[in-house]
């Protein structure tokens, strides 16, 4: 494994390997290392010939300048698990190389905060898109950048960032770069909590209360059978608002949902009945405030 941290070196090595026809996956990430990132970097390296791995907290995709400021750093621990891995899979890649690239904010950005906006239209105006302003556009900016510089045959994505992944497909599909978009299943904890870098600040009252969420949404992917669409969207936020009033919490633990809404998987376009997502299948999204947290999850209704 080799830790990189400048641009230039990263787009020379990745030049070089071009150079050589080998394939190049790219994983990116904001550090704070899990299992979830984990599956990704251990298919990139199963896959390609070199794998790039991306830690860089993208201070342009962050409206909430608290919530940047409390994004854990954890390079020393990221690093010893990337080399935990790629120990474990050299008999399987032996001969893959795994690149880090850890860059400064001015590595990134060397004319500073960049001015280009990226517009993704229906996709954009669900979901995540109107409670963080500017999010998505501030993802693509770097996501391009990161292309640029690592030059990759396939980029891995987590689908729990589900919105997310639709907007590179239309990234991509915008910028014309010839790479395999490899959405990746969602890596959850024994007790169902989806796998997030945000976890690591929950309480542990609140990390004992927030398998709720996903117990919450199997129980809908259950009632999908019998209930309509929007009978089950309200069930899952009242379930969720509720939920402290039948099982009380210590200090005020709450859920305080955000959104969830059920969508088509290609167009993001909330459905009205399960017929409407027959093509592309539907999928819950949500986002919800648990101990001053926002965590996001989602399930899928039909394929
Ligand atoms: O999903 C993330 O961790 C980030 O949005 C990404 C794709 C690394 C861009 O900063």
């Amino acid at each position: 494994m080799k830790q990189i941290t400048s641009a230039a070196d990263l787009q020379a090595a990745t030049t070089q390997a071009k150079s050589q026809q080998l394939t190049i996956g790219l994983v990116p990430t904001m550090g704070a290392l899990h299992q979830g990132h984990l599956s990704l970097v251990e298919r990139a390296l199963t896959e390609n010939q070199m794998a790039v791995v991306s830690i860089f907290v993208n201070p342009i995709q962050f409206n909430n300048q608290d919530d940047l400021a409390r994004y854990p750093r954890t390079l020393e621990a990221d690093l010893q698990l990337l080399a935990d891995l790629e120990h474990r899979l050299s008999t399987l890649a032996p001969t893959v190389q795994l690149l880090v690239f850890t860059p400064t904010v001015k590595e990134i950005y060397p004319d500073g905060t960049p001015t280009e906006v990226y517009h993704f239209g229906p996709i954009e105006q669900v979901m995540e898109g109107p409670q963080r302003p500017g999010h998505f556009s501030g993802v693509a900016t770097v996501v391009r950048r990161l292309f640029d510089l690592a030059q990759p045959t396939r980029a891995y994505f987590g689908e729990k960032d589900f919105q997310q992944i639709a907007i590179i497909r239309s990234l991509l599909d915008q910028i014309h770069y010839p790479i395999e978009l490899i959405p990746c299943p969602i890596v959850r904890a024994d007790d169902g909590l989806a796998l997030s870098s945000r976890n690591a600040r929950l309480s542990p009252a609140a990390r004992a209360l927030a398998p709720a969420i996903y117990a919450t949404l199997q129980q809908a992917t259950e009632m999908a059978a019998y209930e309509e669409v929007d009978d089950l969207r309200q069930w899952v936020l009242d379930t969720l608002a509720s939920y402290h009033l039948i099982n009380p919490q210590p200090d005020g633990l709450c859920f305080q949902p955000e959104y969830f809404d059920i969508v088509d998987a290609l167009t993001l376009q909330p459905i009205a009945s399960w017929d409407e997502a027959s093509a592309h299948g539907a999928v819950g999204c949500i986002a919800v405030w648990l101990d001053g947290v926002r965590l996001i999850d989602m399930v899928k209704f039909t394929d």
